[in-house]
Formats: structure tokens, sequence, C-alpha cells
């Protein structure tokens, strides 16, 4: 007699499988990927626990949980997350935004208040363009460029602008930040790579081998990104307006000295949930002199 497969037994099996793969959350990616392959959520999965499954069901759901099980990101499997609780397409290649990076967007809309009608805003390394479509969705009338090095980022960030209804009002372009162009603008921000060289190898498997190293690597210290977003903060910014970046674990002070050495001013730190200082940024003086030189 062959064995009867039911919603509850497979997501038990699954739960197990997917915890000797060493999964952080293996009761949470069963039923979330199970859900996926039977068009559910998790509260129709719960209904239907005593429902026998077809081959085919079965067949797809095999195929899902062995990309998790070899420890490809749940959101590149699903091919969606959800970021400012806006729902975001994300597939390999562009980074999976983090939560941690909310805490960028709130300090920028804080940063931004009194001053976001009609303004211009420039998002560095947008990837699938979390920041800068969070930011056009909470300020109605926010002007926003964003850019990127990677055009396969480009493109996922502006179906995500569509998919939100922000596309009107934010504008992405094919730029190396490097030599950034355009502005004045109110405020810069950025969440770019910031991962040391000797950090790269103990990455979680599903960062370390499935998002892009682009995204993530910046030089032997990691702050590569934050010197060339320093160097160029002056020219690119209105009198008295913002610079605002997501550092790594224990780079904020060097960051924030990098801002003053290059004319900012005003630095500050704001800690994420786990009390790590995670958001640095700094003002243009109220008339802009020349860019600080390093
Ligand atoms: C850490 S990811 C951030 C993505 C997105 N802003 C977020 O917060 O989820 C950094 C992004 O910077 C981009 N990037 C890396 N080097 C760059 C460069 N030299 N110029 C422009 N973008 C770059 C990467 O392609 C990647 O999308």
């Amino acid at each position: 007699m062959t064995e009867r497969w039911t919603v509850l037994k497979v997501l038990r099996w699954t739960t197990d499988y997917l915890n000797e793969k060493g999964i952080d959350s293996p009761r949470l990616d069963a039923e979330l990927l199970i859900g996926d392959a039977l068009n559910k959520d998790r509260v129709g999965l719960y209904l239907c626990y005593d429902q026998p499954l077809q081959a085919e069901e079965l067949a797809q759901i095999r195929q899902l949980v062995a990309r998790r099980a070899k420890r490809e990101p749940l959101q590149y499997i699903l091919g969606h997350t959800e970021f400012w609780s806006l729902p975001f397409a994300v597939k390999p290649g562009v980074l999976i935004p983090r939560g941690d990076t909310e805490i960028l967007v709130e300090e920028a809309l804080r940063l931004l208040q009194g001053h976001a009608d009609g303004a211009r805003i420039l998002d560095v390394g947008t990837g699938s363009g979390a920041i800068a479509v969070a930011l056009a969705h909470s300020c109605p009338t926010l002007q926003v460029e964003a850019v990127d090095l990677q055009p396969e980022a480009l493109d996922q960030a502006q179906a995500n602008a569509v998919r939100n209804g922000v596309e009107q009002r934010v504008h992405f372009r094919q730029q190396d930040m490097a030599v950034l162009t355009g502005g004045p603008y109110q405020l810069v921000v950025s969440n770019p790579p910031y991962i040391r060289e000797d950090e790269m190898a103990g990455l979680m498997p599903e960062v370390r081998e499935h998002e892009p190293a682009v995204a993530l690597h910046a030089g032997h210290d990691g702050l590569d990104c934050y010197r060339l977003l320093c160097r160029q903060a002056l020219a690119l910014l209105q009198p008295a307006g913002w610079l605002v970046v997501e550092v790594g674990a224990g780079q904020a002070e060097t960051v924030a000295q990098l801002m003053q050495q290059h004319g900012l001013q005003n630095t500050f730190c704001r800690n994420d949930y786990n009390d790590i200082a995670r958001v640095v940024g700094g003002q243009a003086p109220v008339t802009t002199g020349v860019a600080g030189e390093e």
C-alpha cells in the first residue's frame, strides 16, 4: 500500500528535515514553502491539515524543500518578501532587503520632516529599491533618484516601484557610486556594501553562497563605499542637506569621523534593536563650501 501524505504529515516531515539541515526557523519555513506549493497562506494551510496531497503537489513541495535544504534563502525561493510593510519581489542576484534597514528609512523620514514637500533625494546602491520605494511611499510628494551598479537590481527595483505605485516619483539609473552626479539633494541615503574581506568566509551559507558579493563586500576594512560617499557628499547635498547611511557592527564611529573629515556637521548615530549602532548621519553646512579632500 502506498503511503498517504496529508498536509500535516508533510509539514512535520519537512520541519524535521530542515532542522537537520541547520535552518534557523524550520517550522515557519516549512509552512511557507508548503503554503507556496499549495497556494495557501499559513491560516489556509492550518485549515487543511488532514487533506491528502496529490502526487504533483508532493513533487512541487519536494522541489522547494530541496532548494531550502541547500540553504537557498527562503525569499529567493518564494520570489518575494516584505519591507516597510510593503511587498517586494526579490530574485537571485539582488540583495534581499533586511529588517534592520527599516531603521535607516525611519531616520531618513525624521531628517526629511518639514522638508519633504517636493524634495529631491538620492538612494545610492538601491538593490531591490527597498529604501527608495519605502521613502516615496511614505512621502507623497518626494522625488527620488536611485542608482545601482547592477542592471538586474535596477530592473527589480523598477518592478517594485510599479508594484507599490510610486514609479512616477522614483527614477532609477545605472551609476557607479564612485562617480555620483545630480542634485543638489535634500538627502542622500545609502545602505552600501560594508562587509570586510576577512568576514566574507564566516557569513551564513544563505548569504555567502546565494546573495551577490557586489552587494556585500567593500574592501579589506569594509569602509570603501563610505569613503566614496563622504568624499562626494558636499558636492551632492543642498546646504543643510543630510547624508545618512547604514553601517556594519563596529563601523559607526569611523564613519562619523569620515563624515566630519569631509565637512559634514552634526553627525549622529542611531542604534538598532540589538543596541548596535546601525545608522550614521551628517549634515552639510548651511552654506556649502568646497568638498573636503582626503
Ligand atoms: C547592501 S546592498 C543594499 C541594497 C538595498 N539598498 C537594500 O538596502 O536592501 C548594496 C547595493 O549597492 C550596489 N553597489 C555595489 N557597489 C556599487 C557601486 N560601486 N556603485 C553603485 N552601486 C553599487 C549593489 O549592487 C547592491 O545593490
